[in-house]
């Protein structure tokens, strides 16, 4: 970052372009892997200004494409893409979005697979319901009458259901309703993107291949505000055969010493073997020492289920384990859990809300991949006797 700003501080991205953002991007795009060979990548401040560029994006892309129809945004409910008013008019994040609801144009917010409550109430971990999952955003798609320019979804749920990651065939079955209904695919990976969940970018584990991936969080590992917008050649194509320019842009787009900082990130990342370590499979890794750990709370009286994948993890707590029945909300039990930690000097992300967007109390943990075996049993430890003080 020093090196960079000696060198150049600042350029405007609508004239310019730099070393710094020519090569990050051709580094990310390598990283992404071959679905995104030939393809573009647009730099942001962050997650919410991301999920902005992607929704534009989409829309540009379906009217460059001849589609001149298409403008909606298929979501799910009980998603979060993030603060600025469009990012949360996809966002289904009740208790984030309820005031602001008047002032965002809404588009259909379809059904999401969370197996530890599911709702066609299966026993086989959701093998098959992935597939009437699926169907919803079928049907979503066709009652828009081929308005649709998109739908966008967090692989693995971040915040707000908790890690709940997908049942084997919903995001395979969803591209594929994408693509036969000439809809893109924007997989939002703020939060399991850049290696978090054992895989550089979560959709891997599906095999899966987005037209638009969006990524921010651990891309500058907290140096500098970063996010960016990784487009497949299909899409970028369109629009470079087409207007030949992309109406958009912020004055801080491309920051070249935010850049800086990023690459930095990634080749440590690759340098030191994190995404690796933060397999969850792997044995002997970082991510699989925390999943025992945390696997061993599922004992503890208020813990209804401990979830995850790689290193983002949650507890969810429940008043009853048999019928899982939530605590009532104004406990505000997994914030109580979260000061409880605190006081012990342990961080972790309280929320409410995963059983209907009111009730249902959780805590996410997802600890750096350079964490030690030795600070992932205190970690655990501490967690145990905070939710433990608190039942
Ligand atoms: C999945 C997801 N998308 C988007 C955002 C918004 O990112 P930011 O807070 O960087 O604007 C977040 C933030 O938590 C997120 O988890």
């Amino acid at each position: 970052m020093a090196a960079q700003a000696k060198q150049l501080e600042f350029v405007h991205s609508s004239q310019f372009t730099t070393p710094v953002a020519e090569e990050y991007a051709a580094e990310l795009l390598d990283f992404a892997g071959k679905n995104f060979a030939g393809g573009c990548v647009y730099f942001t401040c962050g997650g919410s200004e991301s999920v902005e560029t992607a929704l534009k994006l989409a829309r540009q892309y379906q009217v460059e494409s001849g589609q001149a129809r298409r403008y909606q945004v298929i979501s799910r409910e009980q998603s979060y893409h993030g603060s600025t008013l469009g990012a949360l008019s996809v966002s289904g994040n009740k208790r984030r979005r309820e005031m602001y609801v008047p002032m965002v144009r809404e588009f259909a917010h379809v059904a999401y697979p969370y197996c530890y409550r599911c709702a066609f109430e299966c026993t086989d971990g959701c093998r098959n319901c992935g597939q009437e999952y699926a169907a919803e955003l079928e049907k979503a798609i066709e009652a828009a009458y081929g308005e649709v320019a998109a739908f966008i979804v967090e692989p693995v749920s971040g915040a707000t259901l908790g890690a709940a990651a997908p049942p084997p065939g919903y995001l395979q079955s969803v591209a594929k309703i994408c693509l036969r209904h000439g809809v893109l695919l924007i997989a939002d990976e703020v939060m399991t993107g850049m290696g978090r969940t054992g895989r550089n970018f979560a959709v891997e584990y599906w095999d899966v291949a987005p037209d638009i991936l969006v990524t921010a969080k651990g891309l500058s590992s907290g140096y500098a505000p970063v996010g960016a917008v990784l487009v497949s050649k299909r899409v970028a194509d369109a629009i470079a055969d087409g207007s030949g320019a992309f109406l958009h842009g912020f004055t801080y787009n491309s920051h070249p010493i935010s850049l800086a900082a990023g690459r930095a990130v990634l080749k440590v990342l690759q340098d030191r073997k994190l995404v690796q370590a933060a397999d969850s499979e792997r044995p002997g890794s970082t991510a699989a020492a925390l999943r025992q750990a945390l696997e061993g709370l599922r004992d503890a009286k208020a813990v209804g289920d401990v979830r995850g994948i790689g290193l983002l993890w949650c507890g969810e707590f429940v008043a009853d384990k048999a019928t899982k029945q939530p605590f009532a909300p104004h406990l505000n039990f997994a914030g109580r859990v979260a000061q409880a930690a605190v006081e012990r000097g342990l961080l972790v992300y309280p929320m409410q809300g995963c059983v209907d967007g009111i009730s249902g109390d959780h805590v996410l943990i997802a600890p750096p991949a350079v964490i030690t075996d030795e600070q992932t049993d205190w970690a655990v430890k501490q967690l145990r006797e905070a939710i433990e003080e608190v039942t």
